[in-house]
């Protein structure tokens, strides 16, 4: 696997076609589908669920699909997802009962699993599960919505997430979620992250392969 990676957030993708458009930025070079999970009662908006991550498998997508859960109860959508074929799952730990238990499940599951930090949730949650985390995603922008501006603390919050990753031992990506593109990529890779979730940056751009080749050519110098 790359070291870093570029995870396209369909949410800005042609829902019309969605499976051509994964299956174009996937051609384009980018690593990783990120998926976005919307239940209009965690967050105000409503997106797409597990019949859609199901219809991408079944079409031929076969690149990790990151299942964003934004949705309040948290554990039934768990199962639901492993069923029908994601392959990480993060959830936002304020949305769980039972974090613990909802880290396990994921794994149980066989999939790679990660808690999601919106902007001003702290990151003590981790406390007692860096064990149990393949990922940790931090949200840049108060989660919703795609073409939201990347909000700047996220910067030293990165920071801080890299640190308990590197004092921890433990093999987990960082990954990072709303307003990142070509004009922070690199900053954000600085502060420590390793996992790229793009969505109006790549998908309102007519060439996804040229984007994220530039994304690619940043992260590289
Ligand atoms: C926001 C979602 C993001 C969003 C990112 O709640 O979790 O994944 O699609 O979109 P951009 O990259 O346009 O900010
Ligand atoms: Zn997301």
């Amino acid at each position: 696997m790359a070291d870093y990676l570029i995870a396209p957030s369909i949410l800005s993708a042609d829902f019309a076609r969605l499976g051509d458009d994964v299956e174009r930025v996937l051609a384009a070079g980018a690593d990783v589908v990120h998926f976005d999970v919307m239940d209009n009662h965690y967050v105000p908006n409503l997106t797409i669920g597990p019949m859609v991550c199901k219809a991408l498998r079944n079409y031929g997508i076969k690149a990790p699909i990151d299942v964003h859960l934004m949705v309040k109860p948290v554990d039934r959508m768990i199962g639901d997802f492993i069923d029908a074929g994601a392959s990480w799952i993060t959830f936002h730990p304020e949305a769980s009962e039972h974090i613990d238990r909802s880290l396990q499940m994921i794994r149980d599951g066989g999939c790679k699993s990660g808690l999601v930090f919106n902007p001003a949730t702290p990151l003590h949650y981790l406390d007692y599960v860096m064990d149990k985390v393949d990922v940790i995603l931090l949200m840049s922008v108060n989660p919703g919505f795609g073409g939201q501006t990347f909000i700047p603390s996220t910067l030293d919050k990165l920071k801080e997430a890299k640190a308990r990753i590197d004092a921890s031992g433990f093999d987990i990506r960082l990954e990072v979620d709303g307003g990142v593109g070509l004009k922070n990529i690199g900053e954000v890779a600085k502060a420590g992250a390793d996992t790229f979730v793009a969505g109006s940056a790549i998908f309102n751009t007519p060439d996804y392969q040229k984007t994220i080749n530039e994304m690619r050519s940043i992260l590289a110098s």
